[in-house]
């Protein structure tokens, strides 16, 4: 597979080293809600975990595709890595997945993505000696995002994180244009954040050592991942608003957000976060309670599940539209 020229749509990841924060289920509700716009998504599952994939896939359909996916026939992001891992050949293209809903298609994740990611450790460590299975096998699933965003002229892609700061989610937010942070309400969340912060600046300053390192005329990720805002979940709502002792966490998370983000990352180059506070906050969302579960059982964005009460799930479409029209002002 030849190298092509990076895609113009916007990259985005969800993340957030901390688990259950409602990266994945933000990720197919602000997708639906862009589509909706008449943008088109392609969800990328990028966590070996594979929960966006069981969130929008029945369950026998993905098992098949986890005993198939060592095929050449096979259709998860396994398939495509699997001869970069193995050192076989190049990247094998794969098409994504069509959904129920309409604009939105999913490249499957797969628990073998693991595998990709231990390889991802070496080639890092090669990326600094200037070797080619180094600085290729990093932009390895780049390179399948732009052939699959230039064949179904896709608008947006998001990837889905796992909750962790591996190699795996390194190449990733190397390669986003944006990243969003979800943060719950919660004390050990608010902590997550400094090491969040750091951890990216990190990343994004070693990749530019190896950007000035690498040779001529290869295709390198773009090491800019720039922070597009956050969204503040899992608090309760009493008589209307946000009930107390939650919104101590609210100002807690704008707070650290502002000191272990946006300050953090400013230090590295202005232009990976805007110091304006207001801009930061890209909308919020509240504790659906069962709604959210039953929305993942029957594989459909909230505002569309047979559950909850209709004020509930006009709620959650109001919520997810607001982050998607911040969306793409931000973004265009
Ligand atoms: N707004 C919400 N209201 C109620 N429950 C929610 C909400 N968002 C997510 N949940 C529930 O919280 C759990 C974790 O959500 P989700 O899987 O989206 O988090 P995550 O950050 O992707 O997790 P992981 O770190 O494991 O990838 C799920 O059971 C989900 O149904
Ligand atoms: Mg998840």
């Amino acid at each position: 597979m030849k190298t092509v020229k990076r895609h113009r749509a916007e990259r985005i990841a969800l993340f957030n080293h901390k688990g259950g924060v409602g990266k994945t289920t933000l990720t197919v509700n602000i997708a639906a809600a862009l589509a909706s716009m008449g943008k088109r998504v392609l969800l990328v599952d990028a966590d070996p975990q594979c929960n966006l994939t069981s969130y929008l896939i029945a369950e026998d359909v993905l098992d098949t595709w986890l005993d198939e996916s060592d095929s050449s026939e096979g259709v998860t992001l396994w398939t495509a890595l699997r001869p970069i891992v193995q050192a076989t050949g190049d990247l094998h293209q794969i098409e994504p997945v069509e959904l129920g809903i309409r604009r939105v298609k999913l490249l499957p994740g797969d628990i073998r993505l693991s595998d990709f990611e231990e390889e991802l450790t070496q080639m890092w460590s090669d990326c600094f000696q200037r070797k080619l299975r180094g600085l290729r096998g990093t932009s390895a699933l780049s390179q399948l995002i732009n052939f699959v965003c230039a064949d179904h002229s896709i608008d947006y892609v998001f990837y889905d994180c796992g909750p962790n700061v591996g190699p795996l989610n390194r190449v990733i937010l190397l390669d986003c244009n944006f990243f969003i942070v979800p943060a719950a309400c919660d004390l050990f969340s608010i902590r997550a954040l400094k090491t969040l912060g750091q951890t990216l600046a990190t990343w994004v300053s070693d990749w530019r050592m190896i950007d000035r390192l690498a040779p001529d005329g290869i295709y390198l990720l773009p090491g800019n991942p720039r922070f597009l805002g956050y969204i503040p979940q899992h608090f309760r709502i009493y008589r209307g608003q946000v009930a107390s002792g939650y919104s101590k966490y609210m100002s807690q998370i704008e707070k650290h957000i502002a000191s272990d983000v946006v300050r953090v990352l400013r230090k590295i180059d202005p232009n990976l976060a805007s110091s304006s506070l207001s801009q930061n906050k890209l909308g919020q969302i509240k504790d659906f309670g069962t709604l959210a579960n039953e929305s993942q059982i029957q594989g459909v964005p909230l505002m569309l599940a047979d559950a909850g009460t209709p004020d509930q799930r006009e709620q959650a479409r109001l919520a997810f539209e607001t982050i998607a029209r911040k969306i793409i002002a931000r973004t265009e």
